[in-house]
């Protein structure tokens, strides 16, 4: 089996990066992670490509005089490394048009709401002041505008009344862990297309069963 050569890029805490690292511990995982990059030198995400053994660097966008020398620094790293598929976890650098225009259809991120809602940063906060039911994250692939692109993955949680902002954070963060390694799978083994309306189709797509309610009925 050849795996699907990841990049992963990453700013901060690195959870998502993780949950990667872990499903490609598998062996039968038809997909693997050959580069991590970081923006920030301190980045706790390091670390843990550190201790898994794998190539890490540092591409840190202060020492660039603009956007685009930096995403193009990135994409080299990338491409020597013979990446295939660019998975953003956490990275919290706007990219250039001309980074998002050469990685097209080959660059997925992954966003704690249940897109095309609640597009941007503090989303938990805006979704318990808009007294939604159900929040969620959602994996898909990366257009120019931030947090649109064809969407291949998501997952929903209910809202309860005693949310905070952490709460309901903390129970996305379990739900993206699941559904950033099945995303990749799913683009791994050539299941995922994008038609000519910039959807993203799953070949073979198990419809889920049932419908939630919340508040659940009486
Ligand atoms: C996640 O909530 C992800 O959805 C968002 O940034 C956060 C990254 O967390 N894009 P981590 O660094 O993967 O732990």
């Amino acid at each position: 089996m050849t795996r699907l050569r990841l990049g992963v890029l990453i700013s901060g805490r690195g959870s998502n990066l993780q949950a990667l690292i872990e499903a490609t511990a598998d062996p039968t995982y038809p997909a693997e992670i050959v580069q991590v990059i970081s923006n920030r030198p301190d980045a706790a995400g390091l670390t843990r490509a550190e201790a898994a053994g794998l190539p890490s660097l540092i591409v840190d966008h202060t020492a660039f005089p603009d956007r685009p020398a930096f995403d193009r620094e990135m994409t080299q790293a990338l491409e020597e490394a013979s990446v295939e598929l660019v998975c953003l976890a956490g990275f919290m650098r706007l990219l250039s048009d001309e980074f998002v225009d050469h990685w097209r259809d080959r660059m997925i991120n992954i966003h704690p709401s249940l897109l095309p809602a609640f597009k941007g940063l503090e989303v938990q906060e805006r979704v318990l002041a808009r007294g939604a039911r159900f929040a969620g994250c959602t994996v898909h692939y990366v257009r120019k505008e931030m947090d649109t692109g064809p969407i291949i993955a998501q997952a929903a949680v209910p809202v309860r009344a005693d949310d905070t902002a952490d709460s309901l954070a903390a129970r996305i963060l379990e739900q993206e862990h699941r559904i950033y390694p099945l995303a990749v799978r799913l683009i791994a083994e050539g299941r995922v297309s994008i038609d000519a309306g910039d959807r993203a189709r799953i070949a073979d797509w198990p419809t889920v069963p049932g419908v939630l309610l919340n508040p659940p009925e009486a």
